[in-house]
């Protein structure tokens, strides 16, 4: 189990409890890929396609084609015609990229990533490649119980300069026409679930926005034909990496399938000098034999044990009241205040003032950078609201966006150098907004300094860390001409410095993480945001796609769903309070709603909702996760939650329109057979057996329907 290296076979063995991963140093001292599969005792080895291709001339050996080979890290030039994991150029131009075997060590404890954030573990897999001066390790960590490989790439200069072109965290060469799921999408309707049939030809599921973006997620999943949540093959890619980021997957003549992924090598070069040494993002590598299901759960399991905030993974998230869609800018401190009032009435945790309370910020067209109170509407700062929190026993929580500047700014006024620009003087607005230059020490300083000094200076426990601008600007003033191009790079690996120093020197305050909605929603963040608001639109069925896609690899608690008005305020939709309750009950929640305006019905309800949400919050945070209706193809959603010693339970389904489907059957999943269970909401006992294969009958009344069932062993 674990890792190990056969002599005899000059095999590396990689290990989990179902996945067998092979490869092998060759005669030739290439690195070939064996077999990535089902656990197995009779490895059959990918057969090198002897193809028309070129071939390298070598002095002993066969004819050798790199364009049929299995090559564990592909590298350019040397004949390879599919993607490639690395390419890189010599000072004197060449792009020859001979990697052959060097050595190899496996150690106990796994190594941590010096710029960008990476998953605890405790072995790891070295295994260093050679070409002349440049060397590149290759490192391999297991989770033997939870099926995941996590991977990545060190590339050291020992020579004259070169230029890292392409340096992917990894590709995996499998064999056959597979399915291919990518999380795709746009504002408001981001992860949802795409499935593409890669044939003969190349997918490229990609961000060159800067940020992993609402339109694709750094998550890739491999897939059979016949894939279910339940059965066939399902490999999950997840880089942990917020920036520009690609996947691409091969089909070739030859019935090769590669996959390759890591940092976009759009707009990408990186100079490496002298005894440098770049390190590539992770890939979360979870593999399933048993479908989509297993393949989720297991993501969950190790980003809640490895990598999520150690502070808040496991703690009770409050339940929030934020202000946004209910005042957006045109705030008093008397709404405020009343505001909190009615969320103590209700029993809500924690109190968000959203955008709009610092600078002379009454529109979006200004005071980014301003980090301090607006003085008209908050003459006496903040103090009034944080000890109008305290006196209703509620935390405090404050909305920050630290990477952007506005024009219209005392910061911008004295510093326009610290916005990324142009030289010929085109500046792209977004959301009227520029991006801070991070790279310059003086302005990352300033901005670690008085956000710090905020928290500092202020009983704060929550802090949504926004950004709602994509990069568009290809050029930083204090970068050298050849640095210029990895600009988005180095501002990702300065913007993680940035949480390093404002959110990881404060233990206790519990950061969420937002993007214009869920425009930076990927595992880079889970070091520092334990949640992140997963999109800004907030309607229950849209909800129901949204949390649903992003389930495939992200667990319940990393994203945040709010209650709030009807008709929505982006997509219209009207859907019963309690469907509204329901959808945010499965993640980590709170209120978006006028508390104010609450009819009677409804604050009732919003009561029991928060009661109920306390009850269940522990499933949330640390249960199974099992998808029983997909919204994308059943027409209707239902999900449940399940303890992992089976004793508890707490499931939602959904429906769309009424007049798709008004009866179904549901039937559970995850629970013991031989366990009763007594149903909170129907006031019965079943036992797991009975809810799993008879199901319970449900009658859905109007549109966008739902039901709650809350499970406790009897
Ligand atoms: C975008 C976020 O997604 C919203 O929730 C809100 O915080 C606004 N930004 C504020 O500008």
């Amino acid at each position: 189990m674990g890792i190990s290296f056969s002599e005899q076979e000059q095999q590396f063995l990689l290990s989990t409890n179902d996945l067998l991963y092979v490869f092998e140093i060759t005669k030739n001292n290439y690195l070939k890929h064996v077999y990535f599969g089902k656990k197995t005792n009779d490895v059959v080895a990918f057969e090198n396609t002897n193809v028309g291709d070129p071939w390298i001339k070598q002095d002993k050996e066969e004819r050798f084609s790199m364009s049929g080979f299995s090559n564990e890290y592909g590298a350019f030039g040397i004949g390879d015609y599919r993607e490639v994991a690395i390419k890189y150029t010599r000072n004197d131009g060449s792009r020859n990229n001979n990697l052959k075997f060097k050595s190899y060590k496996i150690v106990s404890n796994k190594t941590k990533l010096n710029e960008l954030p990476s998953l605890d573990g405790n072995n790891e897999l070295i295994v260093t490649l050679a070409d002349k001066d440049v060397e590149v390790d290759l490192h391999y960590s297991v989770y033997e119980a939870e099926n995941i490989i996590v991977r990545h790439v060190a590339i050291r200069n020992l020579g004259e300069k070169i230029i890292l072109n392409t340096v992917n965290s990894f590709n995996l060469d499998l064999k056959g026409i597979h399915d291919v799921y990518s999380l795709s999408g746009w504002w408001g309707h981001e992860r949802q679930i795409i499935k593409h049939n890669v044939n003969l030809s190349i997918l490229n599921i990609d961000s060159k926005r800067g940020l992993s973006s609402h339109y694709q997620n750094p998550l890739l999943i491999i897939a059979d034909k016949d894939t279910s949540e339940d059965k066939g093959l399902a490999i999950g890619l997840n880089l942990v990496y917020s920036g520009s980021f690609s996947f691409k997957a091969e089909h070739t003549i030859y019935d090769d399938f590669r996959v390759v992924g890591g940092i976009n090598d759009f707009d990408f070069d990186y100079p490496l000098e002298k005894g440098k040494c770049f390190e590539t993002p992770e890939v979360v590598i979870s593999y399933s034999n048993d479908g989509l299901n297993k393949m989720s759960q297991q993501f969950h399991d190790v980003y809640r044990h490895y990598l999520i905030n150690k502070n808040f993974v496991f703690k009770t998230r409050p339940i929030v009241a934020n202000n946004w869609e209910t005042t957006r800018f045109d705030f008093t401190e008397e709404k405020i205040f009343n505001l909190i009032d009615k969320a103590k009435k209700i029993g809500i945790d924690t109190f968000v003032l959203d955008d709009g309370w610092f600078g002379h910020r009454d529109n979006e067209l200004s005071s980014l950078g301003d980090w301090y109170p607006h003085k008209a509407r908050l003459p006496k700062g903040l103090k009034p609201i944080i000890d109008k929190c305290k006196q209703n026993g509620l935390k405090f929580g404050l909305w920050i966006e630290p990477e952007m500047i506005s024009e219209d700014s005392d910061l911008y006024k004295a510093h326009p150098d610290w916005a990324l620009t142009s030289p010929d003087g085109i500046i792209n607005l977004h959301r009227h907004q520029l991006i801070l230059n991070l790279t310059k020490p003086e302005c990352f300083n300033y901005i670690k300094n008085i956000i710090n000094s905020l928290l500092d200076n202020n009983d704060i426990s929550y802090v949504k860390w926004d950004c709602n601008r994509y990069y568009s600007e290809y050029f930083a003033d204090n970068l050298k001409n050849d640095e210029q191009a990895s600009l988005f790079y180095r501002n990702m690996v300065a913007t993680y410095k940035l949480m390093d120093e404002i959110v990881l020197s404060h233990p206790r305050i519990l950061f969420e993480g937002c993007a214009a909605g869920g425009a930076r929603f990927d595992p880079g963040v889970f070091k520092y945001f334990s949640q992140s608001w997963c999109s800004d639109n907030s309607d229950a069925y849209s909800r129901q796609f949204i949390q649903y896609g992003t389930s495939l690899s992200y667990p319940l608690s990393s994203f945040t769903g709010h209650i709030s008005v009807c008709p929505n305020k982006q997509v219209g939709t009207i859907t019963p309070f309690k469907t509204r309750c329901n959808m945010a009950s499965l993640c980590s929640t709170g209120f978006e709603i006028d508390l104010t305006e609450l009819t009677k019905e409804q604050e009732q309800l919003a009561t029991n909702f928060v009661s109920r949400y306390k009850k269940i919050s522990p499933l949330i945070l640390s249960g199974d996760l099992y998808r029983i209706f997909n919204p994308f193809e059943d027409k209707l959603f239902a999900e449940i939650v399940v303890s992992k010693d089976k004793n508890k339970a707490f499931a939602v389904i959904a429906n769309q329109k009424l007049d798709r489907k008004k009866n179904v059957n549901l039937k559970f999943k995850g629970l013991r057979e031989d366990f009763n269970y007594f149903i909170e909401e129907c006031n019965l006992v079943k036992s797991g057996m009975q809810l799993m294969n008879e199901g319970i009958k449900i009658y859905f009344k109007e549109d966008y329907d739902s039901y709650s069932f809350t499970l406790s062993k009897k």
